[in-house]
């Protein structure tokens, strides 16, 4: 027998004040990522008694809790970042929706939170895109960021059992490219953390939870410190194998031969790292433009030699907010190299122009992964 599907509902309240045409076209026209959102969110709460229920599209506002709140705490929330795009021809999309349902579901395991029905989850981000379709910026590269979180909201101090109530929010933000030049994603500069770690195993690294990026702010800090951009993260027993970069998943261009085709290679998922929806689209075209592809390992040692070597051609980082963001040289406490020429490298940028060519349609969408909302 088939599964029975539950969708939940949503009592649609529409802000009566929404922004005017004008103020929203001035916020529209340079859209800072995560600081100014839309007029609507979803809210919709969770009991030990009632399950999932009062699901709700209302006024974007503030969220009143006691402070005796179990979020404020124990840190139990995780969170999704997702995208629609404005498409050629003007529709709306989504990209991998159910993707992100289904790892929001796995993040909320982990954290021994609830799950979320799918189509429950996948419905509230469309009514959401729906309501606020004028919010989607229509400039190149321009998205609207979506973000659904869920928070524990059991007043107690108690530590023996998980919260009983829980708050499933989504709040949208228009975007424009989240590392930018005029004339493209830039090369970062990455730090390697040696002192510091992102995750260790049996903890909390694959799920995509608050307290993981909580702890990454001060390593983040000390790469800006050492005049880089971001912090490249390295596993916690050896320290020297690469898991991630910042919020974001790792990727290496290799070429053992000049006639040989590259390949991209990025760490496998062994249970520290976020296992990425952009990493995952971009191993599956990578097979399409004819690139070989490998989940591996690699550690700094390798990184340098094979840079130097040659063997490693180009480096980037992915992830939804950023989508590919090109690495061009590496620092660490006592060692730095360039990767290339330092600049963002050809397959980097077949592979973003491909994969943003799925997502704002340009590009025939014929594995089936972008949803068209409105
Ligand atoms: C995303 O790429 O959507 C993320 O969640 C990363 C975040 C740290 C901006």
């Amino acid at each position: 027998m088939g599964r029975a599907v539950v969708i939940l509902d949503f009592d649609v309240r529409p802000n009566r004040k929404p922004l005017s045409h004008t103020d929203r076209q001035a916020l529209l026209s340079a859209p800072v990522f995560g600081k100014v959102f839309t007029d609507h969110m979803i809210t919709l709460r969770w009991d030990a008694e009632r399950g999932w229920h009062d699901g709700r599209l209302e006024e974007f506002q503030s969220i009143a809790l006691p402070p005796s709140a179990s979020v404020f705490h124990y840190g139990q929330e995780i969170f999704e970042g997702m995208k629609a795009y404005r498409q050629q021809g003007g529709s709306i999309a989504l990209f991998r929706p159910e993707r992100n349902a289904a790892r929001f579901n796995a993040s909320a395991r982990r954290l021994a939170m609830p799950e979320i029905p799918v189509e429950t989850f996948v419905r509230a981000i469309e009514l959401l895109v729906r309501q606020d379709r004028q919010w989607v910026p229509h400039g190149a590269g321009t998205s609207l960021y979506l973000r659904p979180f869920m928070i524990a909201t059991e007043p107690t101090l108690g530590f023996t059992l998980p919260s009983r109530s829980y708050l499933f929010c989504v709040i949208a933000c228009p975007a424009s490219a989240y590392f930018s030049t005029r004339t493209g994603p830039p090369a970062l500069t990455v730090w390697l953390s040696q002192e510091y770690a992102r995750a260790a195993s049996g903890g909390t690294g694959a799920a995509k939870a608050g307290g993981n990026y909580a702890a990454a702010f001060l390593a983040q800090r000390e790469a800006v410190d050492r005049g880089c951009d971001q912090v490249v993260w390295l596993d916690a027993v050896e320290h020297t194998w690469v898991e991630e970069m910042g919020g974001m998943n790792l990727c290496f261009v290799q070429q053992s031969a000049a006639d040989e085709p590259a390949s991209l290679m990025t760490p496998a998922l062994t249970g520290t790292l976020l296992p990425g929806v952009t990493r995952d689209s971009l191993l599956q075209l990578s097979g399409r433009l004819g690139l070989g592809r490998s989940e591996g390992r690699i550690n700094v040692q390798q990184w340098r030699k094979q840079c130097e070597a040659g063997q490693i051609t180009e480096v980037f980082a992915c992830g939804t907010a950023a989508v590919i963001a090109p690495v061009g040289r590496v620092r660490g406490a006592s060692d730095e190299w360039t990767i290339g020429d330092g600049r963002p490298g050809p397959v980097t940028m077949r592979l973003r122009d491909e994969l943003l060519g799925i997502q704002y349609g340009r590009i025939p969408d014929d594995l089936g992964w972008t949803r068209i909302v409105c």
